[in-house]
């Protein structure tokens, strides 16, 4: 990895400095909250960019979306986006002075509507970190805000952020660049409602057990292990109350094993750089990784960075990671990850364009492993959205 280019740009005179011509530190701005289900795991990312961000280089503007949607100044006071007790989760004050984002486009300017005030422009922002899961964060709705607005971002763009979202096409892009998958079908609303019977011959072709889940869903919400026919209408219903689009999964089978990699866009120009691999192992009572595995601090999930594997399985889920970053066009950032099948082979699971990023996430422990310490991952990230272009790319 190669020292970071000075990240100073040449100051485009910024509304709220007429007529400069000096070079000025770029203005970043930190957009967490938001309405998925995921509010209060976005804080408290947030609160980790917002200490990481180094001050001598970059201005920071931190900004929230309360869970009614409204875009409001935040202070940025890192204390109150830590989760402070059990039932203390950390929350956007939607009471705060309301962002709006113009859509003139070259500016990226945001203005600020303060109670009892003429709306005033909160001054060009260079660079937004959409440090968001989930719909309207990570599945390239927001993405398409930005791109209206000219104003650059972290992460990809619109289509991979929606591909990635989607576990239909997904798998669709996945297959069509060669990538090794486990075999699956689709239950789409129409089909379900007007030939279940259809929807059930297909699944029965994959074998028993299977994985049933919602299409555009995450954190293992709504997602069911059916082990036979008689269950699986009822865990198709269950995945329908997430998304009216439903994937089903034939399983990994007994004795396969959860393997991730963290991919980043090269500062080269090169390929992509992929990260040491890790494994993940749900103990106890767990079918799979599911909700309460991946988030309840008290249930039984071991990370292992880097996994304990051969170096040629190693080597051929970092070379696979870069081609499933590669076939979604993804920009900046992505986990992947993987099933290590008993009898050896590598198959995909899925791809994340916004990875789980507090510092004790996956993906930046990925990362502190290979030598890029969170700090300068962030810094990374906002140099790449700094140089890259807006419009089509
Ligand atoms: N085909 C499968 N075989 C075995 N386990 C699976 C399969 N699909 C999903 N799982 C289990 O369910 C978890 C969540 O599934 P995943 O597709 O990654 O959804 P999410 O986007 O919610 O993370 C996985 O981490 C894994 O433990
Ligand atoms: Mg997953």
């Amino acid at each position: 990895m190669s020292d970071p280019s000075p990240a100073a740009v040449p100051a485009p005179a910024p509304a709220d400095e007429p007529g400069s011509s000096s070079v000025r530190k770029p203005r970043v701005a930190v957009l967490f909250g938001g309405r998925s289900s995921e509010h209060a795991i976005s804080c408290v990312t947030a609160g980790s960019v917002l200490e990481s961000i180094d001050r001598e280089k970059y201005e920071v503007v931190p900004i929230g979306i309360a869970k009614d949607g409204r875009w409001v100044l935040e202070s940025g006071d890192t204390d109150r986006l830590a989760i402070s007790g059990p039932d203390k989760l950390p929350e956007v004050d939607s009471s705060l002075p309301v962002l709006s984002i113009a859509q003139d486009g070259g500016a990226g300017a945001m203005v600020v509507h303060e109670p009892g005030d003429v709306p005033h422009a909160l001054g060009h922002v260079d660079v937004v970190f959409p440090v968001l899961h989930g719909p309207f964060g990570e599945d390239g709705t927001i993405q398409g805000l930005f791109e209206i607005a000219d104003v650059r971002y972290v992460g990809s763009g619109v289509l991979a952020s929606s591909v990635g979202m989607d576990k239909h096409y997904m798998k669709v892009v996945f297959e069509a660049a060669g990538l090794p998958q486990l075999p699956y079908a689709v239950v789409t609303d129409r089909q379900w409602r007007t030939d279940p019977a259809g929807c059930r011959a297909a699944v029965e072709a994959l074998g028993y057990p299977v994985f049933v889940k919602p299409c555009r869903g995450g954190s293992s919400i709504g997602i069911s292990k059916v082990a036979s026919a008689a269950e699986l209408d009822d865990a198709i219903e269950e995945a329908r109350r997430w998304d009216p689009k439903v994937v089903v999964e034939a399983s990994s089978g007994d004795g396969a094993r959860e393997i991730e990699c963290g991919v980043l866009e090269s500062l080269e120009d090169a390929g992509p750089d992929t990260s040491v691999v890790a494994e993940i192992t749900v103990e106890g009572d767990h079918d799979f990784y599911d909700f309460a595995a991946k988030y309840l601090p008290e249930e039984n999930t071991r990370l292992d960075v880097p996994a304990e594997l051969e170096d040629t399985v190693a080597q051929e889920v970092r070379r696979l990671s870069a081609v499933a970053f590669e076939a979604l066009s993804c920009e900046g950032l992505a986990r992947v990850d993987f099933f290590l099948l008993a009898d050896g082979r590598v198959v995909l699971n899925e791809i994340n364009t916004m990875p789980g990023f507090t510092p004790t996430s996956m993906f930046p422990r990925m990362w502190a492993a290979t030598g890029v310490p969170y700090p300068e991952l962030v810094d990374r990230l906002l140099q790449l959205a700094l140089r890259r272009r807006t419009g089509l790319r």
